[in-house]
This record gives C-alpha cells, sequence and structure tokens, in this order.
C-alpha cells in the first residue's frame, strides 16, 4: 500500500493522546508515518533521527526485517491461543529463552502486555508468596520518591512521581518510600555511576525499623530511574538494597522495563550490575515495541512457593486474556534472535564510551546544570524558566524536532536512548541537532 504521507488526518478531535498536552498538541500536530532503522519519517516527508528508541522501546530499530517476517508469518498461523489452562509452543520457548538470557537464579516468566501490568503483576506475586510462605502479614510495599513502575493503582502506589499520583486519591494502603538518589551537589556531571549517595540505601532500615520487618513484602525500584530522567544508581547503592532485603526477608524487585533487553550493554541491568533479584519485571525492548508485551521473570524460590496443594487447583488467580499472546510471543522470539546474531548488546556496550563523551560535550550548552549516563541511556537537566518549569525543554524538543531528531523530554530534564543499532555518525547527528537546539533556546 502506498504510504499516504499527507495531509494529516483532518480532525485530530476523537483521540484523548496520553501523557500530552492535547490542546497544544492539536494545534501543531507531530505524526509519524513510517520507519526504518534509526529513523522515523514525519507526515510531512522528512526524516527524523530517533534518539529515544520510541518509548525506549525499539532497541532493534525500526521495522527489523527478521522480526516484521515473524509477525506477519504469524498471524497467518495462529492468531490467538488462550493461556488459561491451554497453550501454545511459543510461549513456552520465549519463556526458556527469557530465562535463559537472564540473570543465572531467575528460571520462570509469567506473561503480561505491558510495563504497566507487569508491576501490577509482581506486586501482587509477591504479597501472594509471603502468604503462600505462612506469612500473609507482610502485605506492605516499598518503593522510591521519583519512581515510575507504570500507571495502574499499584504502581503509582509504589511510584513516586508526583503528577502521576496527586489526583487519584489514597491508592494502595501499607505503601512507603525511600528518598530518590538524586544528589545534583554532590554528583552533577557524574560519569555513569555517580560517587555520592549508597547511604541512601539505608532508609531502607529506617522503614524496616519504623514498621516493622515482618510485615514488608517487597521492595521495588528501578536499578536505573529512567523516567524521571535517568538516575543513575551511586556506588554501592544497589549492592546495599540487596543486602538489606535478604537481611530481612524482603523480596527485591527490579523494574527492569527501561533497562532490560540491553540498554546497558548487557541482558538486564541485573546482570550489568551484578545484583540478584528475585524479580525482575520488563516489556518495551521484549518485543522491540512491535506487539505490545510484558513479562514478569522470577527465581525457584518465588515460583515454587506456590506450587504446593492438591495439583488440580489453580495456584496463582491472576493473569491477562493476552497473556503469552502468539503474536507477541513470534515478536519476541524474533526480537531476542535479532538481538543476539547482531549482537546488539555489545554494540550498545562498546558504543557507550562514545555515548558518554559526546553527551558530556554538550555541558556548555545554554542552561545545562546537569549530564547523566549509562550504557546507551543519558539525560541532559536544564535550568526551569522562572516562573515556567518545564517549558524550556518542550521548546529544546520542539526545535529539535523540526531540525531532524526525536528526543524526549519529562521536566525539565532529556531523556535519550537510541536504538541499540545506533552507530557513531547517528551519535554525532543527535548531538549536532541537539546541541544547536540548546542553544537557540532562551
Ligand atoms: C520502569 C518502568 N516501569 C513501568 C513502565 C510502564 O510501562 P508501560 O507503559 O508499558 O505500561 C515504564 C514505562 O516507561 C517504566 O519505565
Amino acid at each position: 500500500m502506498p504510504l499516504d504521507l499527507k495531509p494529516p488526518p483532518n480532525d485530530l478531535r476523537s483521540f484523548w493522546l496520553p501523557f500530552t498536552a492535547n490542546r497544544q498538541f492539536k494545534k501543531a500536530p507531530r505524526l509519524l508515518v513510517a520507519a526504518d532503522g534509526m529513523y522515523y519519517r514525519s507526515h510531512d516527508g522528512r526524516d527524523i533521527l530517533d534518539g529515544t528508541a520510541g518509548l525506549w522501546c525499539c532497541n532493534a530499530g525500526h521495522n527489523s526485517p527478521r522480526i516484521v517476517k515473524a509477525v506477519q508469518e504469524q498471524v497467518a498461523t495462529l492468531d490467538f491461543a488462550p493461556s488459561f489452562q491451554m497453550g501454545h509452543p511459543q510461549s513456552f520457548t520465549l519463556a526458556n529463552r527469557l530465562v535463559d538470557m537472564a540473570p543465572d537464579d531467575i528460571e520462570h516468566a509469567f506473561f503480561t502486555n505491558s510495563g504497566s501490568e507487569s508491576v501490577e503483576t509482581a506486586l501482587k506475586i509477591a504479597i501472594a508468596y509471603h502468604r503462600a510462605r505462612g506469612e500473609g502479614q507482610r502485605t506492605r510495599l516499598i518503593g522510591r520518591e521519583r519512581g515510575y513502575h507504570g500507571v495502574n493503582f499499584g504502581g503509582i502506589s509504589v511510584g513516586g512521581m508526583v503528577n502521576n499520583r496527586r489526583v487519584y486519591g489514597p491508592m494502595l494502603n501499607g505503601v512507603d518510600h525511600m528518598r530518590d538518589t538524586h544528589l545534583p551537589e554532590q554528583n552533577s556531571f557524574s560519569r555513569g555511576c555517580p560517587a555520592y549517595g549508597a547511604d541512601r540505601a539505608d532508609d531502607l532500615e529506617r522503614l524496616v525499623a519504623l514498621h516493622g520487618h515482618e510485615t514488608i513484602a517487597a521492595v521495588i525500584i528501578e536499578p536505573v530511574a529512567g523516567s524521571t530522567g535517568v538516575l543513575v544508581p551511586p556506588v554501592g547503592y544497589l549492592e546495599r538494597i540487596r543486602e538489606l532485603c535478604t537481611k530481612y526477608g524482603l523480596l527485591l524487585i527490579f523494574d527492569e522495563v527501561i533497562t532490560g533487553f540491553g540498554r546497558l550493554g548487557s541482558s538486564f541491568a541485573a546482570a550489568h550490575f551484578a545484583i540478584a533479584p528475585d524479580l525482575i519485571t520488563c516489556a518495551k525492548g521484549l518485543t522491540n515495541g512491535i506487539i505490545p508485551m510484558g513479562a514478569v521473570l522470577t527465581t525457584d524460590d518465588v515460583h515454587d512457593a506456590f506450587m504446593t496443594g492438591p495439583e488440580h487447583l489453580i495456584e496463582l488467580f491472576h493473569g491477562y486474556t493476552y497473556s503469552g499472546n502468539p503474536v507477541a510471543c513470534a515478536a519476541a522470539l524474533a526480537t531476542l534472535q535479532t538481538y543476539g546474531e547482531d549482537r546488539l548488546f555489545e554494540n550498545a556496550a562498546s558504543l557507550a564510551p562514545y555515548w558518554e563523551e559526546s553527551i558530556h560535550a554538550l555541558r556548555t550548552c545554554r542552561n545545562v546544570i546537569d549530564i547523566r549516563n549509562i550504557g546507551l541511556m543519558g539525560a541532559i537537566e536544564l535550568a526551569p524558566r522562572p516562573g515556567a518549569p518545564t517549558q524550556r525543554a518542550y521548546d529544546v524538543f520542539v526545535k529539535a524536532y523540526e531540525a531532524g531528531a526525536m528526543i524526549r523530554v519529562t521536566g525539565d530534564t532529556i531523556a535519550l536512548s537510541p536504538p541499540l543499532i545506533a552507530e557513531k555518525e547517528h551519535i554525532d547527528q543527535l548531538f549536532n541537532i541537539l546541541g544547536d537546539a540548546l542553544n537557540d533556546t532562551d
């Protein structure tokens, strides 16, 4: 079918866009109509360099032929099969592949359709796990300020991005938060893990003292906080969190919806930092963004706690109609194959030093107050305009888009995460455009 590049749809009224200033957007829409590799094509016929892997998900680049073909073939073979008391081969194959690539202790995969659903699933498994082991009083959940764990009620309860929470009422009971690890006075312009802040993990010790360890089920954190603007964990922080969770019998959930599948140059951040969480939530890069899919990965210890009682009884009363959807599984299998055969995690790891040099070269651009990076993730924080927070970063975003690069903004921070197929020339192009957009913005 020929591409209908223009005009844009004549009526933008009905679609209520998520996480978007709808009225502003509809006055000057930015529409993408095609994609290939590192580039989108805009509705006005321009190539737009993808600086954000779509929304942190297209790690293998766009329209990767192997993935496209796998989806086409699967959809024509087995469109849907339930996973409730039924199955199909690909979901089992995929679960095996996932646990093979995950850290050693991970042995099982539960399928969902998004990061938000993975988070809800992991929180429920954590609470039910303790109950299955006779510790049903462990129901509290500990999250972290500035954390992002999707948009469902469990996720916003343990999350700590204020705008995502403030209008939605009291949320889950029994949730508490550690402080975040953002310490700009000590750590600004750090490269990789910042030196200061491991002691923020001791907030967990305080919360344990406050609530009693025997009431707490789990701690959920992003190993690198992504959506709040790429907060890289201070040296020693994750180790200390793991140590305290083990000491007090709390399950540690790593939310790897962004960091999973090569963003740091390894399969998961857990492998990168050599920390063993009890559960990992993932989504996004699992299918390269082509078909919605997420997963919760767990250890034998967590899984086996449920495998007791009469065998004819359902062990976990939880699941989604589309858990393990065959087309999503086909997309995921082809995606994992692509990551492996094209050595994309290795590419991310080998490009990371160049990425670091390039992003930190923007330090002298206008209004830049901090730059953070790890793997192929980075953030550039701007001083907010007095009385108009977020507007400066938004203006940079629009200027960059007009000049041919898609970046992402969160508050007054620009977040970057290119597809892992990137080459040095793409990084140069991205930072040239971004540098100009920064210097052109008052
Ligand atoms: C760490 C983390 N958890 C959960 C989510 C939610 O994922 P989804 O938008 O697929 O529901 C995201 C999305 O960015 C995320 O970054």
